[in-house]
């Protein structure tokens, strides 16, 4: 399965069109909660013709103060209103205090941290009655850092039982900018938790730095690196491509979804390709 990310920008031509063909469709529930009128109609087609997957920006689960209960229990409605297949979240933070920082930033890897994020995970589980997916999350800015990156997603994951969200274009912005090796990153991964990889595009700003931007088209070192993991989980995974700013016609991200679908294919039914 391959899906893309609804976007108002391209509604007209993605509904009507039928320029583009996604397995599923990903939103934002933040974008989305509370809406009526004509675009609620028009959310609703969208439901009604795709199978719909929900990626939430605002939970900020690495808070150290906790989540905001409230908030938890409108996503709880939301996922029930709209027959959402499936919500993940990022595993960073973008609250303190009252302060929204409108950025999603990562948490430090310390074991402080993660006795923090585990709680609040085990809290959300219990009040939306389903395992969080979490996101492993890009960053720019050396963290804190008592354990590897590996040894933080994976004690989360077992302590708390949440399932991964595999960003394979995060791990190669990650892997570029920090130096270190995607695939290693990739193998150390807890790989039978991952139940939805994302896909991107980013922007390479100099030799020593890229950035995850969603905003150009996958570049072929991303698509080994999405082999690879594909090798490695033997298994049907959804995978979203993200495109947020730069979108291109329909047409250009249809042949973008091709090419990963190809590579599902190929590796899923080696003698059949
Ligand atoms: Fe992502």
């Amino acid at each position: 399965m391959v899906g893309i990310g609804y976007r108002k920008e391209f509604s007209k031509e993605f509904l009507y069109d039928h320029k583009i063909h996604p397995d599923f469709v990903e939103v934002a529930p933040e974008n989305w909660l509370g809406v009526g009128g004509y675009w609620k109609q028009e959310f609703k087609k969208v439901r009604e013709k795709y199978p719909l997957f929900l990626h939430g920006l605002s939970l900020s689960i690495g808070s150290p103060e906790g989540v905001d209960i409230d908030f938890v229990k409108k996503i709880k409605a939301f996922i029930e209103e709209t027959g959402a297949v499936l919500y993940s979240e990022h595993l960073s933070f973008s609250k303190v205090d009252n302060a929204h920082l409108y950025d999603l930033l990562p948490i430090p890897f310390t074991q402080d941290a993660i006795d923090r994020v585990v709680e609040n995970i085990l809290i959300v589980q219990d009040l939306l009655g389903r395992r969080l997916i979490l996101e492993n999350a890009s960053y720019y800015t050396l963290l804190k850092q008592e354990i590897s990156e590996p040894e933080f997603i994976n004690e989360i994951v077992r302590r708390s039982d949440c399932e991964m969200l595999l960003d394979v274009n995060n791990v190669y912005v990650n892997s570029f900018n920090h130096h270190y090796d995607a695939k290693e990153f990739i193998s150390k991964m807890p790989l039978e938790r991952v139940k939805y990889i994302h896909i991107a595009g980013h922007f390479k700003v100099n030799e020593h730095l890229i950035i995850d931007t969603h905003g150009a088209e996958i570049i072929d070192p991303v698509y080994d690196l999405l082999d690879f993991t594909l090798q490695k989980l033997q298994r049907e995974v959804p995978i979203l491509l993200e495109r947020d700013f730069n979108i291109p016609e329909l047409e250009v991200l249809e042949s973008e979804m091709t090419q990963l679908r190809n590579i599902q294919n190929k590796v899923l039914n080696p003698m059949i390709v």
